[in-house]
């Protein structure tokens, strides 16, 4: 039998090719406050600074930080893979994340860490790496720790993740990226920043901003439906699923729409929400249990699990991807047709709603027909107005308006119409003028419809008050002069 050595990876080779493994700057960014919470911090301060013409990235917490041995270990790729020791509350895995995170966004990394009062600190620089081939790491004597940047920002305890030589940052992009890491955050650590997951509230700063809970689930409205929650055991532990349906538009205020669509727009982030130890890890699918549409995009079902199921989840290095648990899809499937039909539902309900309001048809001013198993608009044709505009043209132009009110018809551009209106129905303005505008076509539709034809008083209220901007517009309509 011949002998075994010892054949380890080539370092520089592995460590340029850990960079491209898909991490983006705010998923990178939250693999290390992933770090921050598993050391128990209770703040953790993101910087994105600019000193003697370098821009680096610093993350400080105040968790219960490294002595100098635990900092070594630290630094190795695959640092605790065999540690089957991690408490159900940590979020690291597979000892990969400060390395892996860190080398997708930069080629130096230094990590200073203070507990019980000593700081030690060490730097790895991926040129270094390079050059020699061999995992060279920097341990820094007491001189070297005083000059790293930001290390003042480090707590009594706690830790300094600085990232230099940003060579994957576009100095252009950064307040972009800032951005998209802040909406990031709210929303993956949302049960953190909110206290639920610890019960005391997780406090993330970003260039001093504090970061704010983002709630997928809408809890705080009343019109939000919450399902009871349904467990499903795997390997002795269990993973709860629980549905909500969000309340349709109308019933939050424009802003706190324009927030919740812009963080987490609707139809994009319809599905699954899977938790491990309370982080979000995936979001916005199904996870081929449904598809995606338009009615069922107030649907969402929360799923968490603890990492004492790992092994059940199949979780990639970057915790953005996992698969489903057979049990887990099983039970999905049996109760997800209610959760979707209970998002339809407020929909149809919303069509039924507007034709409540207009009882009265001849009043309307569009109307939905149907023939042929095909829905289509059409303009209601005895409208009084248009009967009244009608009368009052002689034969040929009476005809050349009506072929002209076919062809608006026919262009009625539903398609975008509904593209717009999916993507943000507060976005579509539908033509209110001003008060004295408005007070003045009153009067003239007035004089037109009422004196003129001999409409009465409430039929003309009826047929106003379904014009948009009039509704509710009292005020306006008592200002109508109802002299000849
Ligand atoms: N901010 C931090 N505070 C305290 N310890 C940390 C911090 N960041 C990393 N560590 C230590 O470094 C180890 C390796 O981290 P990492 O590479 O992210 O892998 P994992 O989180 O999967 O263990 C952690 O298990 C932890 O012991
Ligand atoms: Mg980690």
């Amino acid at each position: 039998m011949g002998h075994k050595i010892e054949h380890p990876p080539g370092a520089a080779a592995l460590s340029s090719s850990m960079r491209d493994i898909g991490y983006s700057l705010d998923t990178a960014i939250a693999d290390l406050i992933d770090n921050s919470i598993s050391a128990c911090a209770g703040m953790v301060d993101v910087h994105f600074r600019e000193i003697n013409g370098e821009n680096i990235i610093a993350v400080v917490d105040d968790g219960i930080g490294m002595d100098e041995a635990s900092l070594q270990q630290a630094m190795r790729l695959g640092s605790s893979v065999k540690d089957n020791r991690r408490r159900s509350s940590d979020l690291g895995k597979f000892g990969l994340g400060l390395k892996t995170a860190t080398y997708s966004q930069c080629r130096m990394l230094t990590v200073a860490s203070r507990q019980d009062g000593k700081i030690v600190a060490v730097t790895q620089d991926l040129d270094e790496i390079d050059r020699t081939d061999k995992w060279l790491l920097t341990l820094h004597n007491g001189m070297e720790i005083a000059k790293i940047p930001l290390l003042d920002c480090l707590p009594k305890s706690g830790t300094l993740v600085l990232w230099r030589k940003l060579d994957r940052l576009d100095a252009k992009a950064v307040s972009a990226e800032i951005a998209a890491l802040e909406h990031h955050l709210s929303l993956v650590f949302h049960r953190f920043l909110d206290g639920e997951a610890t019960g005391k509230k997780l406090e993330i700063k970003i260039n001093g901003k504090q970061v704010e809970c983002f709630d997928p689930f809408c809890r705080k409205y009343q019109a939000t439906q919450h399902f009871a929650p349904e467990y499903v055991a795997i390997a002795g532990a269990r993973v709860k699923i629980t549905p909500f349906v969000l309340p349709h538009y109308t019933k939050l205020t424009k802003s706190e729409y324009s927030f919740y669509n812009k963080i987490s727009n609707f139809y994009d982030n319809q599905g699954i929400y899977v938790y491990r130890n309370k982080r979000l890890l995936i979001w916005g699918t199904w996870l081929s249990t449904a598809s995606r549409s338009e009615i069922t995009k107030l649907a969402r079902i929360q799923v968490d699990f603890s990492s004492d199921q790992d092994d059940y989840w199949v979780i990639d290095i970057k915790k953005s991807k996992t698969r489903l648990h057979v049990d887990v899809r099983k039970q999905l499937s049996r109760l997800l047709p209610g959760v979707l039909e209970s998002s339809s539902r407020i929909f149809k309900r919303r069509g039924q709603a507007i034709a409540e309001v207009n009882p009265d048809k001849s009043h309307t001013i569009w109307e939905r027909r149907a023939a042929s198993g095909k829905v289509f608009f059409d303009l209601n044709r005895n409208h009084p107005l248009l009967q009244k505009v009608l009368t009052a043209l002689d034969g040929t132009d009476r005809q050349l308006f009506k072929n002209y009110l076919d062809a608006v018809v026919r262009q009625l551009p539903v398609n975008l119409i509904y593209s717009e209106f999916s993507s943000d129905p507060n976005s579509i303005e539908t033509g209110v003028e001003p008060d004295d505008v408005l007070l003045n076509k009153l009067n003239e539709l007035y004089h037109a419809v009422c004196i003129e034809s001999g409409c009465g008083w409430n039929d003309f209220l009826s047929m106003v008050k379904i014009i948009p901007g009039l509704s509710g517009r009292d005020d306006l309509l008592s200002k109508i002069s109802k002299e000849a």
